[in-house]
């Protein structure tokens, strides 16, 4: 089956009763015995669910990976991810990830006996260096919010191979249409499904996919031991909603290639950052694993804060908003909004300034988000 055939129907099957071409919705927390210790495969809906168990294949196959684990949020599937690690270990994450996760792994996870060092995974030299005797895991953001650095999949495999490390990969912001992290080695790759894979700004949810058995195994068990399952509804909206992603990806990327290079030329704005153009500093590196560069775009104005907060409070078009991935374009101030947890030395150090402004690409017609911004500007 050719990519596009599987992202439209892969594991999503209509139903053998009605021949409902739509696969039903099983909203119920539990299942009927036919008699003590014979179920018909489901017994309970925190530990599994006939619409939950579809998605999950389904995801899994988009990511050519073999298993697929839902979570109710991607928060609760990174969390599910370092269940896998035991008190002492030590984590090796990009410096630029999403601010939620930062702060789970600095004020949370810390408190379980478990040490994040945080570095530019773009070089796989500072990677190398942070390796410590007691470091299990490597876990990357690719590209990462909200800088858009692009990590080296091939160099981080290899890396990870050699110290013996999990290698988990957050792929939101690619999508399994532009990038496949299993196919480069990555032993775990992660999805808030909130984002790009539901598609329009409907529901939270998260997805762990793995080709590897024993990670599987354990997923699952920490998925039905915890619970943080999403409802049957919210699996069977991102199951609808998921069949048009290679369409939509290809859209938000051409409409973000405009904008970036529009961005790029305007005199008021001082940087642009998107993985699509020539000026990224990992854009061969993209060009390379990725088959597009996805939606995702953050700038800079020579204004500094004053005129990125002009520009954000003046579009109409876009949409002033916490998330990004949906249909709709999205504008974000990092610093007072995703990010707004990660102290301000510690953003600063990053390179996430103050004056940070990020946009999720929709699929409008990119004129029109083109002059939306282009008024904004005006003002700043
Ligand atoms: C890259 C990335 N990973 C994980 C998350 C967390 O996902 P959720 O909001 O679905 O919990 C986000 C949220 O913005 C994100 O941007």
């Amino acid at each position: 089956m050719k990519f596009d055939t599987t992202v439209v129907r892969a594991a999503i099957h209509p139903d053998p009763t009605t021949g409902s071409i739509v696969p039903p919705l099983y909203q119920t927390a539990t299942y009927v015995l036919d008699e003590v210790g014979k179920d018909k495969g489901f017994d309970y809906t925190r530990s599994t669910n006939p619409t939950r168990q579809m998605l999950e294949e389904h995801l899994a196959a988009m990511d050519g990976g073999k298993f697929g684990v839902c979570f109710a949020s991607g928060m609760s599937a990174v969390d599910s991810c370092l269940k896998l690690l035991k008190a002492g270990d030590h984590v090796v994450c990009s410096d630029d990830v999403y601010g939620g996760v930062s702060r789970h792994y600095n004020t949370v996870l810390t408190r379980y006996g478990l040490s994040f060092t945080y570095v530019d995974s773009s070089n796989p030299a500072l990677v190398k260096e942070a390796i410590r005797p007691e470091t299990k895991m490597l876990w990357c953001e690719t590209p990462t919010n909200p800088l858009l650095k692009v990590t080296d999949m091939a160099a981080m495999s290899k890396i990870a191979k050699e110290h013996n490390l999990l290698f988990g990969v957050d792929s939101t912001f690619a999508t399994p249409v532009f990038l496949r992290p299993l196919e480069y080695g990555a032993d775990i790759v992660l999805h808030s499904t909130t984002k790009y894979l539901s598609g329009h700004n409907q529901l939270i949810g998260g997805a762990v996919i793995t080709n590897r058995q024993d990670i599987f195994d354990e997923m699952k068990y920490i998925q039905k031991t915890i619970g943080a399952v999403p409802s049957p509804f919210d699996c069977w909206l991102t199951l609808l909603g998921v069949k048009t992603l290679h369409l939509r990806m290809a859209r938000h990327a051409s409409n973000a290639q405009k904008v970036a290079e529009f961005l790029e030329a305007h005199p008021k704005v001082a940087r642009v950052t998107y993985p699509g153009l020539a000026s990224h500093p990992q854009h061969e590196v993209a060009a390379k694993q990725m088959d597009g560069f996805s939606g995702m775009i953050s700038f800079e104005l020579t204004g500094g804060i004053p005129a990125g907060k002009t520009v954000m409070n003046s579009v109409k078009l876009c949409a002033l908003a916490e998330s990004l991935g949906a249909v709709e374009t999205m504008i974000t101030h990092p610093a007072t909004m995703t990010h707004v947890d990660v102290p301000a030395a510690e953003r600063h150090a990053r390179g996430l300034t103050d004056g940070l402004v990020r946009i999720s690409v929709g699929i409008e017609d990119v004129e029109d988000i083109i002059a939306d911004l282009s008024a904004a500007l005006d003002k700043a």
